[in-house]
Formats: C-alpha cells, structure tokens, sequence
C-alpha cells in the first residue's frame, strides 16, 4: 500500500512546492508508482509537471466536491511513473462551497482510499496555509514532510504547524506521523544557512532529514519549461540532493 506524505509548511516560498514534484521525480527514478497531488490552488506543481493547468475538465475541485470521481481526476504518466491529481485556480473556492458538508475533513482521504494500492508514494503538495485543504491533505496523510528554508525566520510558525499535526493526530487521523523536517535552498556560502541549520537542531525535537537541499538556479529554473529536475538538468545538484532525499525516505520505512 502506498505511503502517503504530505509536503506542508503554512509559509510560502520555502519549497513545498520544488520539493514535491523533484522528490516525486526521483522516486519515479528509481522504479517507484508515484501519485502527486495538488492541494494548493496555485496549481504549481501541476505545471511544474508539464500539465496545463488551464486545461483541466477534473481537478481536485471537482473531486472534493463530488462531481468526478478520483479515476476521472487522474492524469495518468504526465512524466514517467508520476500520476497527478491537479489543481488550478478553481480550488481557491473549495473551502467556502464546503461549508457544512458533512465530514468534509475526510473528503480527500475517502477518493484517495480508492487507489493507495496502485502506488508507492503518494505525495501531497499542500498550500501555504492551514486551511480546509490542508487538514484534507493531513487527514489522507501518513506522514508530514516539513520543508524549511534556511534563512533567518525559519523556524517561524513552525510550532504552530506542529500543533496543527498534533491536533489531527489526535481528533482525525490518529496515524498521522510527523517524518520530519527537510532543509532547502542551503547556500553553502553564506554562514547564515549554516547558523539556520544549527539552531533549528538545537531546539527542534523533530526528525531531520540528513540531505539538505542546497540552493540551485537550476531547480528555480525548471517548472517554467514543465520539467522536473531529473529531466531539464539531471546531473544538477538540485537533482543529485533530491535523489539522496528519495534514498532517505526510501530507506526510512523500507518502502
Ligand atoms: N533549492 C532551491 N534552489 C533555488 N530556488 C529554489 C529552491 N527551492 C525553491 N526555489 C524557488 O523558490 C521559490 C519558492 O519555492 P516553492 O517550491 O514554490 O515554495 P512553496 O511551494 O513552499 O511556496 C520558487 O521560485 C522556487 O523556484
Ligand atoms: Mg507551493
């Protein structure tokens, strides 16, 4: 059965987004099924995967609010071994169309339940908030995969998030494990990612992921040409870190 991971942090531009369709794009790599899905109505990962997000008939829009079904949303091998579940602007009013829908935490969990067994990895790019759509995201969710960029306010609203975890994990999907936080855009020439880097594991007791994601033009350069790193530059560092961050995960539980 396919371990879900969701990519969240409720602040934007710390690489949520980077992170979910490069790790997916390694995972696929190495042979494993990968399903992506985008909860963020930015719909940046579905681009980022060479989807044209303004061509959609079924999105997880339509499937959160009952008019397709999860077979009908999918969009099939949009790279080698990665499926994804896109998003475009439409979400944005998923919330409010929501409003007293009944179990409407679970609305993801229960299509997402469909199809566990036909992946590996199932990877959920959250949006940078902690709304509807990311207690939906946490609810499908095996674990949280905390993306943190290294500069100065990193650890900002991190314990909030982690409350957030905690209150699931409590209330609504007791499973729900935090698999830990990863490091992104390091700039080795800077002693304030190295700093970062050290306080956050000084005074974090969570999980740190060992591969830390190094900053790399070529990883901002990517999603404008619908490609993942593997693709438009695959002897990249941005590419070699998001294999050994693959590595990690893949090891981790021995998936
Ligand atoms: N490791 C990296 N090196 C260089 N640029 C990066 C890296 N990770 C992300 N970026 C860039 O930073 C911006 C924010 O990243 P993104 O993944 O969209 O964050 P989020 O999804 O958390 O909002 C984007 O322009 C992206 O291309
Ligand atoms: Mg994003």
């Amino acid at each position: 059965m396919g371990r879900v991971i969701a990519i969240a942090n409720q602040k934007g531009g710390v690489g949520k987004t980077t992170t979910s369709i490069n790790l997916s794009a390694c995972l696929a790599e190495k042979g494993k099924k990968v399903l992506v899905i985008d909860t963020d109505p930015q719909g940046n990962t579905t681009s980022g995967l060479g989807i044209d997000k303004n061509d959609l008939d079924n999105t997880v829009y339509e499937l959160i609010l009952g008019e397709c079904s999860i077979y009908d949303c999918i969009v099939k091998d949009a790279i080698p071994n990665v499926s994804v579940l896109p998003s475009n602007v439409n979400l944005a009013a998923a919330e409010i169309e929501l409003i007293g829908v009944d179990k409407k935490e679970f609305i993801l969990k229960n299509e997402v339940d469909f199809v566990k067994d036909d992946y590996d990895f199932i990877i959920i790019d959250c949006p940078p908030s902690l709304n509807l759509l990311t207690i939906n995201a946490m609810t499908t969710a095996d674990s949280v995969l905390v993306p943190i960029q290294c500069e100065f306010y990193a650890l900002e609203g991190l314990s909030q998030l982690i409350h957030t975890v905690n209150l699931i994990k409590e209330r609504l999907n007791p499973d729900l494990e935090m698999e830990g936080v990863v490091f992104t855009m390091y700039d080795s020439r800077t002693n304030l990612s190295m700093q970062v880097v050290e306080n956050v594991k000084a005074n974090l007791q969570e999980n740190i992921c060992d591969t830390v994601i190094p900053r790399n033009i070529r990883l901002a350069e990517a999603p404008s040409y619908g490609m993942p790193i593997t693709m438009y530059d695959p002897k990249s560092s941005g590419a070699d870190s998001y294999r050994k961050l693959a590595d990690e995960l893949i090891n981790r539980k021995g998936a």
